[in-house]
């Protein structure tokens, strides 16, 4: 390294004047001896030291010729191969500087860049699946195995779709217990959030006939009083199957071997004749309780069931409907609430929790698959 010393401006650039002080030359060599001689911490501070110095409009240096003109014509010459002097002096300053700060700054960079191969490393975080989704797939599997596919439909749907081809006519009561949210009351159908899975029987019947045999997986809107055991968006899957000779037996036998599949082999169904417009006849399924097996406890009130579907043999109107011969092929239908489902087989209280997003409640279900 080279000294300090070295580096100062020597003569003939510093000179006193014929006062005793320096002249302006050897002032602004000393002044830039001085700064640059604290150093330069940050390329900030180099741009604000050379700015100073070598700036084109304020700069110290360019300062010293402007000068040139007020000076006696004879003192010129001297004055403008000193200053030129400096000038070159403190540009090689600035220049090692530059090159300083450029190591510098690489240094840094390498150092930040640098990878600690000794560190220990950190554990990602793994999401799983929503319990929700859990069982749509682990009841999707179990139908697949009987021969089942499964079909989608929009949630927007129109009135014809969620009632009307459903056997539900206008002003009917039986709408009430499906009260949903209309995005377009105005629209030919109006347009609402579908309030079951039902509608999609309807687009697959229309699509593709008969014969058919699908699951409907999929998310449904009401407007409800929300409370642990109703949800105002909540899952269901359907289920149909339409060909020739199709009964209630069918339905029971279906249903007998879902329950057994999803919850245990001495699990039994019970079927009460209830209303569905679309289905005739048509039941509420309950499950014998899982907990008590059926002898009652707190879970299941006391009965020793716990309900959650509504079938029911499709109604011959329906069917006719949707373009298929009620005579030559019958069908059975049915609706289970996915996320009571998930709330049996899982034992927790609230359904609200499915919805709520909190961490602590999903991730004890990241492990299931
Ligand atoms: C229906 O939605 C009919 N579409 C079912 C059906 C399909 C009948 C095919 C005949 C043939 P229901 O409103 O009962 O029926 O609802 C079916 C199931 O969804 C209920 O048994 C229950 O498990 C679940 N469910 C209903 N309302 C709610 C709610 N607010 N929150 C959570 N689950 C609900």
């Amino acid at each position: 390294m080279k000294d300090e010393e070295d580096k100062r401006p020597s003569s003939p650039v510093s000179r006193l004047t014929s006062t005793g002080s320096l002249d302006p030359v050897a002032q602004v060599l000393a002044q830039f001896a001085e700064e640059s001689a604290r150093g330069v911490a940050s390329r900030a501070e180099f741009e604000r030291l050379k700015g100073r110095f070598l700036g084109r409009e304020k700069g110290l240096v360019p300062g010293l010729f402007a000068r040139l003109r007020e000076l006696p014509p004879p003192e010129r010459a001297a004055f403008g191969s000193r200053a030129n002097a400096a000038k070159r002096e403190i540009e090689q300053q600035v220049a090692r500087l530059a090159e300083e700060i450029s190591r510098r700054e690489a240094e840094n960079r390498d150092r930040s860049d640098a990878v600690d191969v000794t560190l220990p490393g950190r554990a990602g975080q793994i999401g799983g699946l929503h319990p929700v989704t859990v069982v749509r797939r682990r009841i999707e599997r179990i139908f697949l195995r009987m021969g089942y596919s499964v079909a989608d439909g929009p949630e927007i749907e129109n009135d014809r779709y969620n009632f009307e081809a459903l056997n539900f006519p206008p002003d009917h009561p039986a709408r009430d217990s499906q009260d949903t949210f209309f995005l377009d009351r105005k629209a030919r159908s109006p347009l609402l959030l579908r309030t079951h899975t039902s509608p999609v029987q309807i687009r697959e019947m229309e699509k593709r006939g008969a014969p058919l045999k699908i699951i409907i997986p999929g998310r449904v809107y009401r407007n409800e009083s929300v409370d642990a055991t109703h949800a105002a968006v909540f899952n269901q899957v359907e289920g149909l199957v339409v060909d020739g000779g199709i009964s209630m037996a069918d339905l029971k036998g279906t249903v007998e071997e879902f329950f057994g599949a999803l919850f245990g082999r001495d699990t039994k169904a019970r079927f009460i004749p209830t209303f569905f417009p679309f289905v005739e006849p048509g039941v509420d399924i309950a499950a014998s309780c899982i907990f008590c097996k059926g002898n009652g406890c707190g879970k299941c009130k006391g009965s020793g069931w716990i309900e959650l579907a509504g079938a029911g043999m499709v109604h011959p109107r329906v069917l006719a409907g949707c373009g298929i011969d009620p005579e030559a092929f019958t069908g059975f239908a049915f609706g289970l609430g996915l996320d009571r489902v998930a709330l049996l087989l899982y034992e927790f209280p609230d359904l609200r929790l499915l919805l709520e997003g909190d961490v602590r409640f999903l991730r004890q279900f990241a492990r299931e698959a």
